[in-house]
């Protein structure tokens, strides 16, 4: 048997909460609930909303009095909270993506090894597949996607190339559509540029970019002063988001300044540098190599 998920960088996120035992605290992500289950331990009196758009997280839903758990996107948040009678939150933790859960469970598509389905859904009740993306989406809308969320080199060619072969057979297997693509693959590198294209498809497909953008500014409405924002991000896309966020209290990185010329800003960063695993997490948990943390108090 796999396991579901091993939290990343957990003792650091954990620590970033600065927990109180009475407070209100939120899991965006809670996964296999690795992170949730620290949270709960140092709770007493307090509660902790987590979130899942992924049915088969519920499996590992806690047992505790003050866990309440929404099977649902997490851009749901304020709506949520308010259906639970919660206005106000101390802390916020998000730790993005996708969990091993999904990478291991080869019929959900995530993984380009093996052969599987184009899906990609963390929501399989959702109606956007991977494979809806490569049959029906024009070659611009492609282009567009693997050079924005996957930074893939040959976007243009890669996208006229699934233009041109769908002609002759829709997409409805990895291996199929790898074999459609080699062309475009380089030589000697195809797991780097097959992570790339993968990744693309993945945002496209549950809209993570959207979502991400969402969640934050709702959550900038529900913290409380001093509370604390604690995201964990695989991609330097979502990462880009969250900085500039922090830093400016807007997505595109625009620096406001008040009558005297300090910058506006509501969150403070608690560290000047990401916060990346160790390389002992590293040796135990080679999925955890791209994660940036990042923490910040609400200032006001
Ligand atoms: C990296 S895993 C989190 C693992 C978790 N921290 C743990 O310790 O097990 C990310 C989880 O968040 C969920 N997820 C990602 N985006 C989401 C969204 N927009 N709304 C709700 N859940 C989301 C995924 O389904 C996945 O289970």
């Amino acid at each position: 048997m796999t396991t579901y998920h091993i939290p990343v960088l957990l003792h650091e996120s954990i620590e970033g909460l600065n927990i109180r035992p009475d407070g209100v605290y939120v899991d965006v992500t809670f996964g296999g609930g690795g992170h949730s289950q620290e949270i709960l331990n140092r709770l007493q009196g307090g509660k902790l909303v987590a979130f899942d758009q992924d049915q088969d997280a519920i499996e590992n839903k806690i047992d505790h009095p003050g866990f309440i758990f929404c099977n649902g996107n997490f851009r749901f948040l304020k709506n949520f909270l308010k259906y639970n009678g919660i206005t106000q939150i101390n802390g916020l933790l998000a730790d993005l993506g996708v969990s091993s859960h999904h990478f291991d469970t080869v019929e959900r598509g995530f993984t380009f090894q093996g052969d599987s389905p184009l899906d990609m859904r963390m929501n399989p009740l959702a109606n956007l597949t991977a494979s809806e993306i490569l049959n029906q989406y024009s070659e611009e809308h492609l282009k567009y996607i693997f050079r924005d969320y996957g930074e893939v080199e040959n976007a243009h060619r890669l996208a006229s190339m699934i233009v041109f072969k769908r002609e002759s057979k829709a997409f409805s297997t990895s291996s199929q559509f790898i074999e459609a693509i080699r062309p475009c693959i380089p030589r000697g590198a195809e797991n780097k540029y097959l992570a790339k294209v993968y990744q693309a498809l993945r945002i496209e497909v549950n809209r993570e970019l959207e979502s991400l953008k969402s969640m934050l500014t709702q959550c900038l409405q529900v913290m409380s002063p001093g509370g604390r924002l604690v995201v964990i991000t695989y991609h330097s896309l979502e990462d880009r988001l969250v900085k500039n966020f922090i830093r400016c209290g807007n997505f595109e990185g625009k620096v406001e300044k008040d009558f005297f010329g300090n910058v506006i800003a509501p969150f403070k960063a608690l560290h000047s540098k990401v916060i990346v695993p160790s390389d002992g997490e590293l040796d135990i948990n080679s999925r955890a190599r791209s994660a940036k943390l990042r923490i910040a108090e609400k200032v006001s």
